[in-house]
C-alpha cells in the first residue's frame, strides 16, 4: 500500500512485513527516513539528527544555518557536486563542462499496477498485484527532469525501483550516472554480501563487516559476469538463514553493473546499484528521456531465507514468461558433453532414442550444427544447416527426433561472429571494434555491434529461416565472450559511452523479437554457463545454464550462491559423465541426479554408454522429477546447510505451498573418519501435520522434525545422498 501524508510530504510503502518511507523536506529534497522491518510508522525523519557538521556545506537556502547539510541526511537519490560528498546515484554534465545533479522535489503520481519499462526487463503486476508510485523531480538550474519510479508487491514484499531522466532544457545534457537505485541507512553496523567466482564456479557468497570507505562489486565485461551477480545483500551483524535483518537488492540488468556500499564519516551507509558508470556516458537532446535499468529490493526480518522465497515468489510470479508458467517443462537431454563438436544425424538420433526410452521429452543439439563449426574456432554468424554434417538438413534430423518421441531444441549464439565465416568476410565493419586498434578475440570470436539494428535485423532473418523451417521448442541462446573494443562505427564519438547500453538493449530487442514472432519457444540463456545470470535475462530466458561446471559436488556449492536470489526453476541443471569432464571427480548417479533435479533439469552425456542398472536410474530419476515438478518448481525453497561452512552434508528443501508435502535434499561430502551422525532438522514444515517419509509406516510430528530433526543414515562412500519425500497424512 503507498501512502501519501500531505501535511507531513511523508510517502509510506507498506508490504506486509515492510515499511519504506520517504519525506519531502523544508528545502524540497527528498529524504529517505526508513525501510526495515513493519513498524506503525508516524514520521520518521525524527530519527535523523541536524548538527553544525564542519566540512559538510549547507545549501545556499539554508542561509547561515549551519546545521543542515546533504552530506550527512539520508537521501532518497543521491546528487553529487553540490554538497553530498558520498556515493551519488547521477551525474550531469552540462554544456559549459560543469558536473553536478541537485534534485529537487516537484510532485508525485499515484497509479494501479505495475508500471512497464518500455524496452527493458521489469516485474510486472496487475491492478489487484501492485501499485506505482511517480515522484517528480528537477534539477532547475540543469533543465533536467527526474522521475522516481516505485512498484510495490504488498504481499511479497517487493519494492522495485527504477529512474527516468528527461532533458527539458534547450541544450544536450550529457548523463554520466545513474543508478537505478540508491539506499541510504543511518547505520553502518552491517556486514556486506556478494556472489562471486570465475567461469566454472560462479556465486560464491562472501560476507563481511561494512568498513570506512567504499567497497563494491560490479562487471565492465559487458555482460553482468561469471565473476561478480547483480544480487547483494546488507545485512545485521548476526542474521542467519532463520534469523535477523536483512536486505536483498537485484539489478534487472544483463551487461556493466555496479552494486557499492559506503559507510561514511558519522556511521551512516549507502548502497547505490545500477549501469556502471565507467564506460557509461548518454547524451540527451532536447526532450530526450533515458530510463534506468530496474532494480528490486526485499528486506525480510526473518533472515535469509525468508529473504530468498519472497524473491522466488516474485520472480516466478511476476517476472519469468510464458510459455511454461502454467505447465511443466520438459526434461531435455543436451549432446555437448556427450560429443562436443564431433556428431551425425544417427549418433544424435541415437542419444535422442536412448532419452525418450527414458521418459526424456526434449532433445538439443549444441553448438557445431552450423555453417563451418566444426570446432570452435570457425563459424559463428553462418546460421545454416552444415549439411556435410547432417546430411538431408534440419528438416531430416528434426523428423527423426520427432519419430523418437522427442521435441527438438537448437544451440546458437547469434551475438558473435568468427573471423573465418561468411558474414565476417561480407561485413567485417559489423563487429565491435575501435579504429586503429586491432580487436582482442576471446574464444577465437569477435563480437557482433548489436547497438545497430540493421545487424540485428540480419541476424534475425538468420534465425528466423531456421526456427520457421522445423517445429522449434527449445533455444540455448549462449554468449561465450567478454566484450572488449568497445566502438560503434554507427555512432558520434560523443555518444560513444552509450555503446554497451546500447549492446544490451539490442540483445533485448532481439530476445523479444523471438518471443512475440515464436511465443511457444522456450528460450535458455547462457554464457558460458552462467556469465550472464541475472534479473534482465529471466525476464526473456525463463532458465539460465547455471555453470559450465556440472560436477554435482560443484554444483551445490553454485546451486546454493544461485538461490539466494533466483528461484530452483531458473537454475539449468544436467546429470553428465563421470568422471567429470570439468574436475575429474567421481560421484554416484543418484547424487548427479538429486543435485540436478533440484533445477531446470536435463541429462548431458551419450545415453548409449550406460549400463542397464544406470539407465534404470535414470529412467526413476525423471520419473521423480515429474512427479515432484510442482513442489520442485513452485514451492518454497528451504536450505538446510551451508556447503561453504560445512561439507559434511549439504541439504536443502522444497516444501509445497500448503505444507502437506516435502521433499528433502542431503548429499554427502567425502567420507571422513568416524563421520559423526547427522539429525537434519527440516524447515518449513507446519508443525501439527504428521508426516510419513518415502511412503514408510512410521510418521513423525512436523515439530518433531523441525526441532528434533530426522537422523540420516550412515555415509557409505563419498558423495553419497539421500532423498526423503514428506507426505501429510
Ligand atoms: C558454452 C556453453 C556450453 C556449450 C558450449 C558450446 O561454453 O556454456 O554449455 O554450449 O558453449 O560451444
Amino acid at each position: 500500500m503507498i501512502i501519501h501524508d500531505e501535511q507531513n510530504r511523508l510517502f509510506t510503502l507498506r508490504t506486509r512485513n515492510t515499511v519504506y518511507q520517504m519525506k519531502v523536506d523544508c528545502y524540497k529534497v527528498l529524504l529517505h527516513t526508513y525501510y526495515g522491518s513493519y513498524i506503525e510508522s508516524g514520521d520518521l525523519s525524527r530519527l535523523i539528527r541536524c548538527a553544525d557538521y564542519s566540512f559538510s556545506p549547507n545549501p545556499n537556502e539554508a542561509g547561515m544555518d549551519r546545521t543542515y547539510s546533504l552530506d550527512v541526511m539520508p537521501q532518497e537519490y543521491s546528487t553529487c557536486g553540490v554538497g553530498d560528498f558520498r556515493l551519488p546515484s547521477i551525474e550531469l554534465e552540462l554544456p559549459n563542462g560543469s558536473r553536478s545533479a541537485d534534485l529537487r522535489y516537484l510532485g508525485y503520481d499515484l497509479q494501479k499496477g505495475k508500471y512497464t519499462l518500455p524496452g527493458l526487463p521489469a516485474f510486472y503486476g496487475t491492478e489487484e498485484e501492485a501499485e506505482t508510485l511517480v515522484i517528480h523531480m528537477e534539477d532547475a538550474a540543469a533543465g533536467v527532469a527526474v522521475e522516481l519510479y516505485f512498484g510495490v508487491f504488498e504481499e511479497l514484499d517487493l519494492i522495485t525501483r527504477a529512474v527516468k531522466v528527461v532533458n527539458k532544457g534547450n541544450e544536450p545534457v550529457r548523463l554520466c550516472r545513474c543508478a537505478s537505485l540508491c539506499l541510504d541507512f543511518l547505520r553502518c553496523d552491517m556486514d556486506f554480501i556478494t556472489f562471486n567466482g570465475h567461469h566454472l564456479m560462479e556465486r560464491c557468497l562472501e560476507r563481511g563487516p561494512l568498513r570506512s570507505g567504499i567497497q563494491s562489486v560490479g562487471s565492465i565485461r559487458g555482460a553482468s559476469s561469471h565473476q561478480h551477480n547483480p544480487f547483494v545483500m546488507l545485512c545485521d551483524r548476526n542474521t542467519d538463514e532463520d534469523t535477523g535483518l536483512c536486505y536483498g537488492a537485484m539489478l534487472l540488468y544483463s551487461g556493466n553493473f555496479e552494486a557499492a556500499v559506503e559507510c561514511s564519516q558519522y556511521e551512516s551507509s549507502r548502497l547505490v546499484m545500477g549501469i556502471h558508470p565507467s564506460h557509461f556516458c548518454w547524451t540527451l537532446a532536447h526532450g530526450e528521456a533515458f530510463t534506468s535499468p530496474e532494480a528490486a529490493l526485499v528486506c525480510s526480518s526473518e533472515g535469509f531465507g525468508q529473504m530468498s522465497r519472497q524473491f522466488h515468489r516474485s520472480i516466478i510470479k511476476h517476472l519469468l514468461r510464458e510459455p511454461y508458467a502454467h505447465k511443466r517443462k520438459p526434461v531435455l537431454i543436451n549432446n555437448w558433453e556427450a560429443t562436443y563438436f564431433d556428431f551425425t544425424t544417427d549418433k544424435l538420433v541415437d542419444i535422442a532414442k536412448e532419452a525418450a526410452k527414458m521418459g526424456m521429452e526434449l532433445f538439443v543439439m549444441d553448438d557445431g550444427w552450423f555453417g563451418s563449426r566444426n570446432d570452435d574456432n570457425s563459424g559463428l554468424g553462418d546460421w545454416w544447416v552444415n549439411e556435410e554434417k547432417l546430411p538431408g538438413g534440419l528438416e531430416k534430423l528434426v523428423s527423426r527426433i520427432n519419430d523418437a518421441g522427442m521435441v527438438f531444441g537448437i544451440w546458437v549464439e547469434p551475438e558473435m561472429v568468427n573471423e573465418n565465416s561468411n558474414l565476417y568476410r561480407e561485413h567485417p565493419d559489423w563487429v565491435l571494434r575501435i579504429p586503429g586498434r586491432n580487436p582482442a578475440r576471446g574464444r577465437g570470436q569477435l563480437v557482433l555491434d548489436f547497438s545497430r539494428k540493421e545487424i540485428r535485423d540480419y541476424i534475425y532473418g538468420q534465425l528466423q529461416a531456421v526456427f520457421s523451417s522445423v517445429p522449434i521448442a527449445y533455444i540455448k541462446w549462449d554468449m561465450n565472450r567478454s566484450l572488449t573494443d568497445v566502438w560503434s562505427a554507427a555512432l558520434p564519438a560523443q555518444r560513444q559511452g552509450e555503446v554497451y547500453h546500447r549492446y544490451v538493449l539490442g540483445v533485448y530487442d532481439l530476445l523479444e523479437r523471438i518471443r512475440r514472432d515464436y511465443p511457444q519457444i522456450l528460450i535458455e540463456g547462457c554464457c558460458g554457463g552462467g556469465g550472464r545470470f541475472d534479473g534482465g535475462m529471466l525476464y526473456y530466458t525463463p532458465q539460465i545454464w547455471c555453470s559450465d561446471d556440472s560436477d554435482a559436488i560443484d554444483r551445490l556449492r553454485i546451486q546454493y550462491g544461485t538461490s539466494f536470489c533466483y528461484p530452483p526453476c531458473t537454475m539449468g541443471a544436467h546429470v553428465s559423465a563421470v568422471p567429470n569432464e570439468q574436475n575429474g571427480r567421481i560421484t554416484p548417479l543418484k547424487t548427479r541426479g538429486i543435485v540436478a533435479m533440484s533445477g531446470a533439469f536435463g541429462y548431458e552425456m551419450d545415453l548409449g554408454k550406460c549400463t542397464e542398472e544406470e539407465k534404470d536410474e535414470i529412467r526413476r530419476q525423471v520419473e521423480c522429477y515429474k512427479e515432484h515438478y510442482e513442489l520442485i518448481c513452485r514451492g518454497d525453497y528451504y536450505r538446510l546447510s551451508n556447503p561453504f561452512g560445512e561439507d559434511l552434508f549439504t541439504a536443502w528443501e522444497h516444501v509445497a505451498e500448503d505444507k502437506r508435502e516435502a521433499l528433502v535434499s542431503a548429499v554427502a561430502g567425502s567420507r571422513r573418519p568416524a563421520s559423526p551422525f547427522v539429525r537434519l532438522r527440516l524447515k518449513g514444515l507446519s508443525p501439527s501435520l504428521e508426516y510419513c517419509i518415502n511412503g514408510e509406516e512410521e510418521v513423525y510430528s512436523g515439530s518433531t522434525l523441525m526441532h528434533a530433526g530426522y537422523l540420516l543414515p550412515a555415509i557409505k562412500e563419498d558423495y553419497q545422498s539421500i532423498q526423503l519425500y514428506l507426505k501429510a497424512k
